[in-house]
């Protein structure tokens, strides 16, 4: 298995860009099929759901819009449990449809932090689309709507998803090896 070193720590390769993309394609097609009317605002969180939303946004089939937000709680492997507002929302939702996101649901405080923050704008609904979702970290009870793929409670890097800011040009996703 290809292994690749960031800093201090080796990693070794746990899901191949085809993989990413075959989730994607899935992932739009129920986006297309039942988001087509709905006129949605797709509101990306960097800075680690920039590749996932860029690969995203080209297989949607509709007119729709995208802005950007950025959040920060991650210091090295782990969650602060503290979410930081870095850039804010300029468009108004108020009645709108908009749909999150997101490149990894890890303990749900960013996500649930964030529904919370734009559901005080009387959005008409928020959605939620991640990338990837780690259910044995998550400890909020948060709605997601679209998954790509589930995956085991392990330190990630690849594809937008960073170790102290390296590894987010990867094409493909790799896990920390044991230290
Ligand atoms: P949460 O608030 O714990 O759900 O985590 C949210 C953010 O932490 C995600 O949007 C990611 O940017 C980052 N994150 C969570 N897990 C990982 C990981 O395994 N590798 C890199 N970043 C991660
Ligand atoms: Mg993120």
């Amino acid at each position: 298995m290809k292994r690749i070193k960031l800093l201090d720590k080796e990693f070794a390769l746990s899901i191949p860009a085809s993989d990413i993309k075959k989730a994607l394609w899935e992932m739009a097609s129920k986006i297309n099929a039942e988001l087509h009317d709905k006129n949605p605002l797709m509101i990306c969180i960097l800075n680690g759901s920039f590749m996932f939303s860029a690969d995203l946004m080209k297989l949607i089939d509709f007119p729709c819009e995208i802005s950007f937000v950025k959040l920060s709680s991650y210091e090295g492997m782990g969650s602060t449990g503290k979410v930081k507002q870095l850039i804010g929302l300029n468009e108004k939702i108020e009645g709108r449809t908009v749909v999150l996101l997101e490149d990894i649901v890890d303990t749900g405080v960013t996500i649930e932090k964030l529904i919370g923050q734009l559901n005080a704008q009387n959005p008409r609904d928020v959605k939620v689309a991640t990338l990837l979702f780690k259910p044995d970290a998550c400890k909020r009870n948060v709605e997601l709507d679209y998954v790509g793929l589930e995956i085991p409670n392990d330190f990630i890097v690849g594809y937008g998803l960073d170790y102290d800011g390296y590894g987010r040009n990867l094409p493909d996703i790799y896990t920390v090896i044991d230290y």
